[in-house]
């Protein structure tokens, strides 16, 4: 399954590390080739002969190892890999990729690295809910970092919930994935994102409010179970997926003609907020105000190209999915879109400011389908896009 892969292995400082030695051996099993590399802290938990003598390989554990400098200096280690694999990953290098510290070996190393990147965290449950950690999660799934896990459970401290280090059988899965034999492998997916921006004049416009990020995570989610994603998206701050063919545009028409451009796909996943109306009449200089008061706008309907697409006679893609942003009676709501627009599921959403869901990090949705509506608990918008990417396969199959 992974055979030939070099994987760069950094085990940092927690109690999870002991769990790395049994990674390191399924990794070989599985034909892996493994590079060791501990970090200071690593070494209380696990010794570099152990290390050593399970990867069959040289332990790395100083940047200013001048022997080593010689033999394979650091930049060369950190792109000699297929892939670097932290784990487990402490709270500790999380925050040190988001800052780009590069103060020892395996810092420098994520940080001079061309190669992919995944981390298996694992921490005590208040450290991995504290909102650092979670800005420092959101940051680093925007530069492009895989994550896997943590698990929920009890913890060596005593504690339980989310921050066990998943299983390596489960971080194995992951790096199969990564490698291209994931569930979606061969599999083309459409995904919307992100605002349309309607132009009225060439300084402004009008939008609905949309971070980007869910759909973003939808991106990541898919490309990480092997799906070819063309991305298009709206103008949003956040990063696009990396991995996906990404076409950029700002009004809804200049959506719909990518989407199109984009057919015949297997999937078409629609999370774009998109404008429903724009202005009938862009102006070509900026409008100035006026004693005859404010100008009166008028507006024109967009297509819809959720429903354009979910219509089509000819290169309907097999799974039609919408998003339903309300802000009350959300099920009958989404449910009504669902069959008006006759798309297969509706990922439903109250979007009213009380529920921070607008801007944040958490989602919560409901799934509605032909058969009936799934109410899914409070997660992060990173898990409903994993959770829907799961269902996404399996409807496929
Ligand atoms: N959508 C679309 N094209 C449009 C409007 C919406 O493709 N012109 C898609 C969105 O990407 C989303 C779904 O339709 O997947 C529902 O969008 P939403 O704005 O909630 O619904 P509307 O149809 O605009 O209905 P309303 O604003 O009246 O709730």
């Amino acid at each position: 399954m992974l055979t030939d892969k070099r994987i760069l292995l950094i085990l940092t400082g927690g109690i999870a590390a002991y769990k790395a030695l049994e990674l390191i051996r399924r990794l070989t099993e599985c034909g892996a080739r493994v590079t060791p590399v501990l970090t200071r802290a690593a070494e209380q938990f696990v010794t570099p002969l152990s290390v050593a003598a399970l990867t069959g390989e040289k332990v790395y554990r100083d940047l200013f190892d001048l022997t080593n400098e010689v033999e394979m200096g650091h930049i060369q280690l950190s792109r000699s890999a297929d892939l670097i694999l932290i784990a487990p990953a402490t709270a500790n290098i999380m925050a040190k990729m988001v800052q780009g510290q590069a103060d020892d070996l395996s810092s420098t190393i994520l940080l001079a690295t061309n190669a992919p990147v995944m981390i298996a965290p694992a921490m005590n449950v208040q450290m991995w809910d504290h909102p650092a950690t979670q800005r420092n999660l959101t940051q680093l799934y925007a530069d492009g970092i895989s994550v896997v896990g943590p698990n929920e459970g009890d913890m060596a401290c005593g504690e339980f919930g989310f921050g066990r280090m998943s299983e390596p059988v489960e971080i194995i899965s992951a790096l199969a994935a990564h490698f291209g034999s994931g569930p979606l492998l061969g599999k083309k997916i459409l995904v919307t994102s992100g605002p349309t921006y309607e132009p009225i004049d060439p300084v402004r416009y009008i939008a609905n409010r949309s971070s980007g990020a869910q759909g973003a995570a939808i991106g990541r989610a898919l490309i990480a179970m092997g799906a070819e994603v063309i991305f298009i998206t709206g103008p949003t701050s956040v990063p696009p997926p990396k991995g996906a063919c990404i076409t950029s545009v700002q009004t809804a028409q200049e959506m719909k003609d990518a989407v199109i451009a984009a057919l015949p796909v297997d999937v078409a996943i629609f999370a774009a907020a998109v404008a429903d109306w724009r202005v009938s009449t862009v102006s070509n200089k900026k409008l100035k105000k006026s004693i005859d008061g404010p100008p009166i706008i008028e507006f024109s309907e967009n297509p819809d190209i959720l429903a354009c697409v979910a219509q089509m006679k000819k290169d309907r893609p097999s799974l039609v999915i919408g998003f339903a942003a309300e802000t009350n009676t959300i099920v009958a709501n989404a449910t009504a879109k669902l069959q008006r627009k006759k798309c297969d599921w509706i990922v439903a959403n109250d979007v009213s400011p009380e529920t921070g869901i607008m801007g944040g990090l958490m989602n919560e949705i409901t799934l509605i389908s032909k058969t009936g509506a799934e109410a899914w608990p409070r997660m992060s918008k990173e898990d409903v896009a994993k959770q829907l990417a799961e269902r996404v396969a399996k409807a496929l199959c």
